[in-house]
């Protein structure tokens, strides 16, 4: 009757360690990553091991029994259907993880676009140069109208006729989060430079933003961000 207690003491000393391990330590401290979980189960069974190979006794007394029940000689019916179902399970267990770690994932890699990236270093502090009176904010409303509104919008809000379809939208002016958050210089930049112009965690192969230094003056893009601001703080509510 000594024979089986070591087999089953070192099964349970094996549980122990895994649960005191995977769900008594992350109450008191940070919870172990599974590599090292099963790192310290090895060195378990490692441990059990060497004291049960001790001497040719509880050598016997240890393996004896996981011998008998995986070769299934002299056990009885219970412990036979356990037997089965391990023999079953265990390949499927295995099998399954197999699987599971070599079928292709059809979920898209999760995403980390950064929305604003810093501007290169010319860009910023810049300020706007030209003063800001009536004619030039309807100088750049109207250029606004001509350039930029076919994407962002007739109300600002980043839904022009030709917004639909672009991942990123265009974006919206209206929302507190754009432009009401960035500085003029900013936007310099962006408008300037346009989509291919953002640095690579802006994912500038995604932005339809088109850049503009070539169609438009400085002078012409200073006057747009002085209608883009008008245009928003004008009728910031009718545009939620
Ligand atoms: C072809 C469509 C299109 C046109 C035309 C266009 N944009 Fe854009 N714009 C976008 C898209 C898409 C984004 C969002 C992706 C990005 O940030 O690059 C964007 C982003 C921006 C941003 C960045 C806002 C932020 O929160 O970072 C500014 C500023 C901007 N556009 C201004 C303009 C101005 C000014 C014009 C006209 C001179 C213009 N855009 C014309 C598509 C367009």
């Amino acid at each position: 009757m000594r024979g089986p207690s070591l087999a089953v003491k070192g099964g349970i000393l094996l549980a122990a360690v895994f649960v005191a391990l995977k769900f008594v330590l992350p109450l008191l401290t940070a919870p172990l990553p599974m590599s090292l979980i099963y790192l310290y189960l090895f060195l378990t069974i490692i441990g059990i091991v060497v004291y049960g190979t001790l001497s040719g006794e509880s050598t016997e007394a240890l393996l004896g029994p996981i011998f008998r029940f995986l070769s299934g000689e002299g056990i009885g019916g219970a412990v036979k259907s356990a037997r089965l179902a391990v023999l079953v399970l265990f390949p499927l267990l295995v099998g399954w993880q197999t699987y599971g770690g070599l079928a292709p994932n059809t979920q898209p890699p999760a995403e980390s676009r950064t929305i604003h990236p810093a501007p290169p270093g010319e860009f910023v502090g810049l300020s706007n140069p030209l003063p800001n009176t009536p004619e030039n904010v309807m100088m750049g409303t109207g250029l606004y109208a001509a350039y930029c509104l076919p994407c962002h919008g007739p109300k600002f809000n980043g839904n022009g006729a030709a917004s639909d379809g672009f991942n990123p939208p265009p974006a919206n002016f209206a929302d507190p989060g754009t432009i009401a958050m960035l500085q003029e210089s900013y936007l310099f930049w962006r408008i300037k430079k346009g989509g291919v112009g953002l640095s690579v965690e802006g994912h500038p192969w995604k932005s339809a933003m088109p850049r503009w230094e070539v169609e438009l003056s400085d002078d012409q893009i200073w006057k747009i961000i002085m209608a883009e601001y008008a245009g928003a703080g004008q009728k910031p509510r009718t545009w939620e």
